[in-house]
C-alpha cells in the first residue's frame, strides 16, 4: 500500500483523461502559435508547472523554446494562499518581443498569476497568455485570464501531477483529492 492512500479521498482526473486533455491543449496551442513559430517560450512556473509542461511541450508542434520562474508567497500557510508574491527565481531567456506561455498547475486565489503578468509585462513581451491545468474558479480573489484551461475544478485540495502535499507526491500521474481529516504533515 503506498503511504498516501491512509489520506486519499478520490482520484479526481486520472492519468488517461490528464494525458488526452494536454494532447488537446498541445494541438490547440500549435494551431494558435502557428505564426509564431520559433517566437513562442513556454513559461514554467515552478515547481508545481513542472510536470504539465514537460508534458504538454512534447504535444506542440511548433518550435518553441521553455524557461523556467518561481514565485514564493508569504503571510500564510502552506495550504493557503496570501496576497504577497514575491519572484525568488528569474527568468533566463530575454522575452522582449517574444509570444509568452505562462503554464501553471493551479489557478486558486489568481494572486499568482496576477503578479507574474504583471512582472512579465514590464518586459514587452509581444503577447502574453495563461495556460493552467487546473482552475479552482470558486477560490478566485484576483481575476485573471486564462487563455488554456484543463480542468475546472471543485474548492478541494488536491495533490499530485507536479501538485505538492507538504513538497511530497509531485511525481503521480493522477490528481487526488486530500481527506484533510486523515492527513498528518510530515513532521
Ligand atoms: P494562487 O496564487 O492562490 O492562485 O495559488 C496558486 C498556487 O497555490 C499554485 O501554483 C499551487 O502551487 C498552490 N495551490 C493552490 N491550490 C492547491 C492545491 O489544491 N494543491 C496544491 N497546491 C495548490
Ligand atoms: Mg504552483
Amino acid at each position: 500500500m503506498q503511504p498516501y492512500q491512509e489520506f486519499l479521498s478520490e482520484i479526481l482526473i486520472d492519468e488517461a483523461d490528464l494525458q488526452r486533455r494536454i494532447a488537446e491543449l498541445g494541438a490547440e496551442i500549435s494551431r494558435d502559435y502557428q505564426n509564431a513559430e520559433g517566437n513562442l517560450v513556454l513559461v514554467c512556473i515552478l515547481r508545481g508547472g513542472v510536470v504539465f509542461m514537460v508534458d504538454l511541450m512534447r504535444h506542440i508542434t511548433v518550435r518553441h523554446q521553455v524557461d523556467f520562474m518561481a514565485v514564493s508567497s508569504y503571510g500564510s500557510g502552506a495550504r493557503q494562499t496570501s496576497g504577497s508574491v514575491r519572484l525568488s527565481l528569474d527568468l533566463q531567456t530575454d522575452i522582449c518581443g517574444k509570444d509568452v506561455l505562462l503554464v501553471e498547475d493551479i489557478v486558486d486565489s489568481g494572486n499568482t498569476i496576477a503578479y507574474v503578468l504583471e512582472f512579465l509585462q514590464t518586459r514587452q513581451p509581444r503577447s502574453l497568455k495563461v495556460c493552467a491545468l487546473l482552475d479552482k474558479e470558486e477560490r478566485r480573489e484576483t481575476p485573471v485570464p486564462i487563455d488554456y484551461c484543463g480542468f475546472k475544478i471543485a474548492n478541494k485540495f488536491v495533490f499530485g501531477y507536479g501538485l505538492d502535499l507538504d513538497e511530497y507526491y509531485r511525481n503521480l500521474p493522477f490528481v487526488a483529492v486530500v481527506d484533510v481529516n486523515k492527513y498528518r504533515p510530515p513532521a
